[in-house]
């Protein structure tokens, strides 16, 4: 059992750490503000290597394993979460073209993504349907060599801003998974147009959308694995990417602690920094806790994805886990700052509203404990 990273993964952290304190947190507060993404990050990430780190060297990408992308999500997180997600949201977008795609499709779809820079999505949930995942509404009839789509995604990070998207859809509204398939449809296919979603909560920085297909056609070529294979595509994915989120919820919380710590050495109360209260002390210790148990979870279920074992219950564990004590340590980083904490001049209210999601997105935190708890009741 090893308990340190590699130097090269050390090295990784370091890159994705300067990254994240030079054009990551100096902005993170104003794009927030002004609900849009900075498209200077996406191309200073490609720069320097931090952009679709997982599309592989047979297509042209520098093939970084799942705890290597998680390391590098904890650095981002810490300055923005809206940030993490438009960077690894392109990674929800790749994984199924990695799962489900030929060579020959990852070459063809993740190439591109690799010369300049370019985001992928993945669009799953429906205006009427999220948790119920294969009850999806989107139709896909095939016309000759062409599948012919029509419907609507919602809540899709990086819906209509990028390159491809992963889109679900069934042939068979009443064929349940079976009739599933996953469509890899390029960003100018005709018929394909996007609805910003407005005034989310927290991680404004990350575009959020409506997708609407209307008779979009796309070649046969573009079917991820065989007919009936999308739902499965779907939540082998899920499994994977889930873990991101985890690691991006242990990046929120070391956030949370560091302003907690900092803020409370200065601030004082009763003739003395706060920092000297036990009622404070114990809260720094409470999210210390949670962030060291929270990043073993993430760094398990990571380092089975990169073994090649099962990992979907240890995945559901550390997204749930993590997500959870991410939103209690902000929760409690506002309470240490007391009224300056529930204001926008501290970042640490930003830190609540940011995490709120990640108990949300990539299935909800009560779906991770239906996958639990399957597999304990199995
Ligand atoms: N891996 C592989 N196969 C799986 C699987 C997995 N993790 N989970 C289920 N399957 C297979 C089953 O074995 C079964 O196959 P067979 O019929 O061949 O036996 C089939 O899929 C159907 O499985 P279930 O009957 O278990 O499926 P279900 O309808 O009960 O759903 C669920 C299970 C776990 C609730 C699933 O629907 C789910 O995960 N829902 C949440 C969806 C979700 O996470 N959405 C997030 C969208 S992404 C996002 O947030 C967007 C963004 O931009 C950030």
């Amino acid at each position: 059992m090893e308990f340190t990273l590699s130097d090269e993964q050390r090295q990784l952290q370091q890159l994705a750490r300067d990254f994240t304190r030079k054009e990551i947190t100096p902005i993170a507060a104003e794009y927030d503000q002004k609900e849009e993404t900075p498209w200077q990050v996406v191309e200073k990430a490609f720069e320097v290597g931090l952009l679709n780190v997982g599309i592989p060297e047979h297509a042209g990408g520098i093939g970084l394993g799942m705890l290597d992308e998680c390391i590098v999500g904890e650095e981002l997180a810490y300055g923005c979460m809206g940030i993490f997600t438009v960077l690894m949201a392109s990674e929800l977008g790749i994984t199924p073209i990695l799962v489900g795609g030929t060579e020959e499709q990852q070459k063809r779809f993740l190439g591109p993504l690799t010369e300049k820079a370019g985001l992928a999505a993945f669009a799953l949930s429906e205006p009427n349907n999220g948790s119920d995942a294969a009850a999806m509404g989107t139709t896909a009839v095939l016309d000759g060599d062409e599948w012919v789509i029509n419907g609507t995604k919602m809540w899709i990070s990086n819906g209509g801003l990028a390159e491809v998207t992963v889109v679900f859809a069934t042939t068979d509204r009443q064929g349940g998974h079976k009739a599933t398939v996953a469509l890899v449809v390029p960003k100018d296919a005709p018929g394909f147009t996007y609805n910003k979603i407005k005034h989310k909560m927290g991680q404004r920085a990350s575009l959020t959308s409506e997708l609407v297909f209307e008779n979009v056609r796309v070649p046969r070529e573009n079917q991820l694995g065989g007919l009936g294979d999308g739902f499965k595509i779907a939540m082998k994915t899920l499994d994977k990417t889930r873990i991101p989120v985890a690691a991006g919820s242990v990046g929120i919380a070391r956030r949370a602690l560091d302003e907690s710590v900092k803020y409370s050495k200065e601030r004082e109360a009763f003739g003395k920094p706060i920092s000297n209260f036990q009622a404070i002390q114990f809260k720094l210790a409470e999210m210390a806790m949670g962030i060291e148990t929270g990043r073993l979870m993430y760094q398990k279920a990571a380092w089975l994805v990169d073994q090649g074992q099962p990992h979907g219950y240890e995945s559901a564990i550390a997204k749930a886990y993590c997500s959870e004590m991410a939103f209690n340590a902000a929760n409690e980083a506002i309470q240490v700052h007391g009224g300056y904490g529930y204001v926008g001049e501290y970042p640490v209210e930003k830190l609540l509203r940011d995490s709120k999601l990640n108990q949300i997105y990539e299935g909800t935190n009560e779906i991770q404990r239906v996958v639990i708890s399957r597999q304990l009741l199995k």
